[in-house]
């Protein structure tokens, strides 16, 4: 560019009688060119927090969650909330939740801790949840994991266990554990 804008003067000088002032023609705007962008290089900002490092912790019992802390949404009673456990622990209706976010649902290098109210997916509410779990996180949608969620975490829930298991994540994470 330098170097073509130095023919370009020179051949304008060239040709010009007269030429005015030799070498400042033309230059200035191609001088600052390789300043604009250097902060174009920052690391991604990060705007959730990574996974824990550990593998998922899979003794125990998935937490009872404190009911009387937390409204429950309309159509959600205690008897799915209780239900929605027994399948987070792969005890009912064929979930397994526990075996990537931990029995204790404190997530895993796999996935996300579900005691948190704070949601990678959606705005946490138990629509939101209940659309997640059926649907799982595909590989192009990953906010921190590195392998996705199968629909269901890879389960064949009916109707009565997807909801029950979306009201135990409703439950364990608007309760302030
Ligand atoms: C194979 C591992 C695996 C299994 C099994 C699994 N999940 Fe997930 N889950 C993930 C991953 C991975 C993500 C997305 C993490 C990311 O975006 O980086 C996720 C995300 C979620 C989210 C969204 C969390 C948020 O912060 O927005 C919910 C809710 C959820 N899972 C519920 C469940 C439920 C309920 C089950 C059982 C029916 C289940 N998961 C089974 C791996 C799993």
């Amino acid at each position: 560019m330098r170097l073509r804008m130095t023919l370009a003067a020179a051949l304008c000088c060239a040709l010009m009688t007269g030429c005015p002032g030799k070498n400042d023609a033309g230059n200035k705007s191609s001088e600052k060119a390789g300043d604009t962008n250097t902060t174009a290089a920052a690391p991604a900002a990060a705007s959730h927090k990574p996974l824990p490092s550990t593998p998922p912790n899979m003794t125990g019992e998935a937490p009872k969650p404190d009911l009387s802390k937390v409204k429950l949404p309309d159509g959600v009673t205690p008897e799915m909330v209780e239900l929605g456990r027994q399948v987070w622990m792969g005890k009912a209706g064929g979930g397994s939740c526990y075996t990537c976010h931990g029995m204790d649902a404190k997530g895993s290098m796999l996935a996300p801790d579900q005691t948190d109210n704070e949601w990678l997916h959606g705005d946490g509410s138990y629509e939101a949840i209940l659309a997640t779990v059926k649907k799982g996180v595909p590989a192009a949608e990953l906010k921190a994991a590195q392998a996705p969620m199968p629909p269901m975490g890879g389960a064949n829930l009916d109707d009565q266990h997807l909801k029950a298991v979306a009201a135990y994540v409703y439950a364990i994470s608007h309760s302030g554990n």
